[in-house]
């Protein structure tokens, strides 16, 4: 087993898609270990995505996830970054594969629904950054 972080966004909390979001993670067979609702700093926003820095959609990135709560939540299953992956889908939901989370929800690039950690090394580093003294 290992473990992956997982953020519900902005645009898809404030559609009440919580629920939906939990309830393909189960069905996907994760075990969800930890999770809180919570409001971003601008501060934060930009620590957590500082590897965007430079990036020309990172302020708009930035501003999308101060604007309202997220809900992290720390992910558990055999190849967890991996399937997480899979089942959130590309980036892009316009890209998106059929019946990934992002396909079925996400509203554009930005407005993509979730957060996915994209290495079992960023993996660790996320969860501490919600979950650990923060
Ligand atoms: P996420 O997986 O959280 O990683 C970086 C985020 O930046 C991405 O999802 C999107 O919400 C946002 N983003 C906006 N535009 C782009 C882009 N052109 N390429 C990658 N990410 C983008």
């Amino acid at each position: 087993m290992n473990r992956t972080l997982l953020i519900i966004k902005p645009d898809a909390t404030e559609r009440n898609m919580i629920g939906y979001i939990i309830n393909r993670l189960e069905k996907a067979r994760f075990k969800i270990v930890a999770m809180k609702t919570y409001h971003l700093t601008e501060k934060e926003a930009r620590k957590f995505y500082a590897v965007h820095e430079g990036k020309p959609f990172l302020d708009s990135l930035v501003k999308f996830m101060i604007s309202g709560m997220v809900v992290p939540m720390v992910v558990e299953k055999e190849k967890a970054v991996s399937e997480l992956r899979v089942l959130v889908g590309a980036t892009d939901p316009q890209k998106a594969a059929c019946g990934t989370i992002r396909y079925e929800i996400g509203v554009d690039i930005e407005k993509n629904s979730v957060h996915a950690s994209d290495s079992d090394e960023n993996a660790l580093k996320e969860i501490a950054f919600f979950f650990e003294g923060h």
